[in-house]
């Protein structure tokens, strides 16, 4: 037994009874194990492992942890601006930050829809609400500055607005739908993050921190779907445009979080004919997301599960993929809305 957990204090009491501990007060995970499992633990033994000064717990938690740790201490006085808030993953995220207390400026096209949502949220009269459409980019940016007016600033920016229709090449009409699916996808995320950046960089360097670009991908875009062409390859270019942009933005005190969703239980999958592997319920999908932009997490695919399955389809060799895909189900074709 390690002479740091020599002590008479009771089976499983933590080591803050321990009177041999160099440190106070003591935080080695070996002093809470039954006694006689600290006595086989190598890591105490072996290794030396010292007892250290105890850290604050945002340091040595898990991410997730980490994540809910800063949620319960910090989301209070957020403002989140997010795009696509009438509906689905937008609409359960507004719940989720307008739970935790944070004032919100929400954006889409149906403003009755929008204040549907904003009634039922907790403290209506903070929250700022845009009826807009995101390929409007003066409209964009005039929404981003009056949000940033009344905040005096702005902590997160979730890029949502998103849409998904079947597409093939071979129909010239299409075109019009791959340059809609584009603008709307790819060029108006790009849209919604350029008015806050000048401002999220002042705030950096006051010394705020939290300070969040959330681009939304999907693992459609992972690798290039059948029949998807449009939305398959702006999902791709989202998710490398967000990694562009974390790495521009490194040295700037501004976190940019590419969320992949996979299959979510939103209106946009609910037209869905086919199975759809790990549906995940919206509010779920959502308190995931908040724990992974409050963390700062780069990329990160929820479910958990297809974050899996987006590995493997990474390294599919392409005739494999050709073979297992070509049958694959998609979304109808129509024309741009
Ligand atoms: N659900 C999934 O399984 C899944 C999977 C991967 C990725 N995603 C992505 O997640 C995001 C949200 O999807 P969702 O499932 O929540 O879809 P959704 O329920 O159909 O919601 C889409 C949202 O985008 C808004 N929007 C669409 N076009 C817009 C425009 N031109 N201007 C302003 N707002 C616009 C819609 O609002 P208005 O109609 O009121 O304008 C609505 O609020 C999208 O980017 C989507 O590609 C979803």
């Amino acid at each position: 037994m390690s002479p740091r957990h020599r002590s008479s204090a009771p089976l499983l009491a933590p080591a803050t009874a321990n009177r041999l501990c160099s440190s106070r007060p003591c935080r080695c995970w070996t002093a809470w194990w039954p006694r006689p499992l600290q006595a086989r633990s190598k890591q105490a033994t072996n290794k030396k492992q010292a007892c250290r000064p105890s850290r604050p717990a945002a340091l040595k938690s898990p991410p997730l942890a980490r994540g809910r740790a800063f949620l319960s201490k910090g989301l209070s006085m957020q403002r989140v601006f997010i795009t696509g808030a009438s509906s689905g993953i937008g609409a359960a995220l507004a719940r989720f930050y307008a739970g935790q207390g944070a004032t919100l400026g929400l954006v889409a096209r149906r403003q009755a829809v929008l204040e549907q949502l904003l009634a039922s949220l907790p403290h209506p009269e903070r929250h700022r609400l845009y009826a807009l459409d995101v390929n409007d980019h003066a409209a964009l940016t005039a929404a981003a500055e009056d949000f940033i007016a009344a905040g005096d600033g702005v902590d997160v920016v979730i890029a949502s607005a998103g849409i998904s229709q079947g597409t093939l090449t071979e129909h010239a009409e299409d075109q019009q739908v791959f340059e809609h699916v584009f603008a709307t996808n790819v060029l108006a995320t790009v849209a919604t993050f350029t008015p806050f950046i000048a401002t999220m960089k002042r705030q950096a360097q006051a010394g705020q921190t939290g300070l969040r670009l959330v681009g939304v991908g999907s693992v459609a875009g992972i690798r290039g779907l059948p029949g998807a062409g449009a939305y398959s390859g702006s999902k791709a270019a989202v998710i490398s445009y967000c990694e562009s942009l974390r790495v521009e933005l490194r040295a700037s005190g501004i976190k940019v979080v590419t969320i992949v969703p996979g299959y979510i239980d939103t209106p946009m999958t609910q037209v869905n004919r086919y199975k759809m592997p790990f549906l995940m319920p919206v509010g779920q999908f959502a308190a995931r997301t908040g724990a992974a932009v409050a963390r700062g997490s780069s990329y990160q695919v929820i479910p958990w599960q297809m974050g899996v399955v987006a590995k493997l389809l990474r390294l599919l060799p392409n005739w494999l993929y050709d073979l297992a895909f070509s049958k694959a189900p998609h979304k109808a074709r129509k024309t741009a809305d």
